[in-house]
């Protein structure tokens, strides 16, 4: 009976043309082989091409080697390592607040927010592009969510304005589909008017100074900062960053750091180490060889990730194809990720992406970009 039930629903799937696989990619940071074939991945979150830099590479052997593969259990019966303490306190240090707690995953991280703060009497606004962990966390939660329109400040203020009780607004600062950047700024403003709790989710942010650094009503509002080290750290781990009362009530209450096993020590210890990186001159000067990437491929946009619309899906499909068979991976983003009518190609840039590779892209997505010019022309 399940098994045939599966096959129905799967064959729903293929008949949207919605069936996914994951595909084997032997790659060693953006470079490697498809089925034996010669490719350079647009497709990796590794934006500073830290996965695979010699301090994380020689920090995740160390830790290896001392430590063994794995924590063997929950942080807080005997999974908690020297190496977890040193990278909450970094990270604490580096999203300058009173303390900071690893999760597992970037998913998890939400999870626990979501359901440690809110609840049947909470009110949750949450931005209509945020990461799926983010709306699963508010369904876990319980609370009342309200999705307001995207990015949309005028609609926060409005629907702050009709709420009682307990308030949280949830926000994605880059958002991960249209590499555009929330306005920080303005949701801080508006949750110290209200007292609102602000959530961010900060995965994607890498380029342009830390927002919330010069956010002065940052200081009245309580603002709680979910990251990743999955991302631009190049390692597997969340993150929640903020006031002591807040991040302590996580450890003694979020269901999605207690009931799990803690993170790796090589994963921890590669993602302190990519930190390190990231913070010093040389992070600097990657996190500026990004921007010029960018730059070549969209003037001024806010994060290394570049949407390009292309509508329906077949037409993404066909010019992700095109693009693989020039040795170039860039993925078709489809439903039920982004919005039916909206799919795109997702390039993702790296600081390890060569001139020259960045190059043959804009040539490539110039060549797709006009023969559907072409193919849309009235004949
Ligand atoms: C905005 C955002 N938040 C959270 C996550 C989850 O992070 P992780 O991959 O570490 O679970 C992602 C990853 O896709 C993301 O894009």
């Amino acid at each position: 009976m399940w098994s045939g039930w599966a096959e129905h629903e799967l064959d729903a799937i293929r008949t949207a043309g919605r069936w996914r696989s994951p595909r084997s990619a032997d790659l060693y940071g953006p470079r490697g082989t498809i089925d034996g074939r010669p490719i350079v991945s647009f497709a990796s979150n590794d934006y500073l091409g830290l996965s695979t830099h010699p301090a994380a590479v020689a920090a995740a052997h160390a830790a290896l080697d001392r430590w063994g593969t794995g924590s063997t259990s929950a942080r807080l019966i005997v999974g908690n390592r020297p190496v977890h303490d040193e990278l909450e306190q970094a990270l604490a240090d580096w999203r300058q607040t009173d303390r900071a707690v690893i999760f597992p995953t970037g998913f998890a991280a939400n999870l626990g927010v979501m359901t440690v703060f809110g609840g049947p009497d909470v009110t949750v606004l949450s931005d209509e592009l945020n990461h799926a962990s983010i709306i699963d966390g508010c369904r876990l939660g319980r609370s009342t969510t309200i999705v307001y329109r995207h990015n949309d400040i005028d609609h926060v203020r409005a629907l702050l304005g009709q709420t009682a009780g307990r308030v949280v607004v949830v926000s994605d600062t880059i958002f991960s589909m249209d590499g555009d950047a929330a306005r920080v700024h303005e949701l801080a403003a508006v949750c110290a008017e209200r007292g609102a709790l602000l959530v961010l989710d900060e995965a994607h942010s890498v380029l342009g100074p830390d927002p919330l650094a010069t956010a002065t009503a940052s200081r009245s509002a309580p603002v709680l900062r979910v990251g990743t080290m999955s991302k631009t750290l190049g390692s597997l781990g969340g993150f929640v960053a903020g006031p002591a009362p807040l991040v302590d009530l996580l450890v003694n209450r979020a269901r999605s750091y207690i009931f799990t096993t803690g993170s790796s020590p090589a994963d921890t210890a590669a993602a302190l180490a990519a930190l390190g990186v990231w913070r010093s001159d040389e992070g600097a000067a990657l996190v500026a060889r990004l921007r010029r990437h960018v730059d070549r491929i969209r003037p001024e946009h806010p994060s290394p990730i570049i949407p390009v619309v292309l509508g329906d899906e077949r037409v993404a499909l066909d010019a992700a194809r095109s693009l693989l068979d020039q040795g170039l991976l860039v993925p078709a983003i489809r439903p039920p990720t982004v919005a039916p009518g909206t799919c795109r190609l997702r390039v993702t840039l790296s600081a390890a992406h060569t001139d020259t590779e960045v190059d043959q892209l804009v040539v490539a997505l110039g060549a797709v970009v006009a023969s559907l010019d072409d193919r849309n022309r009235p004949a």
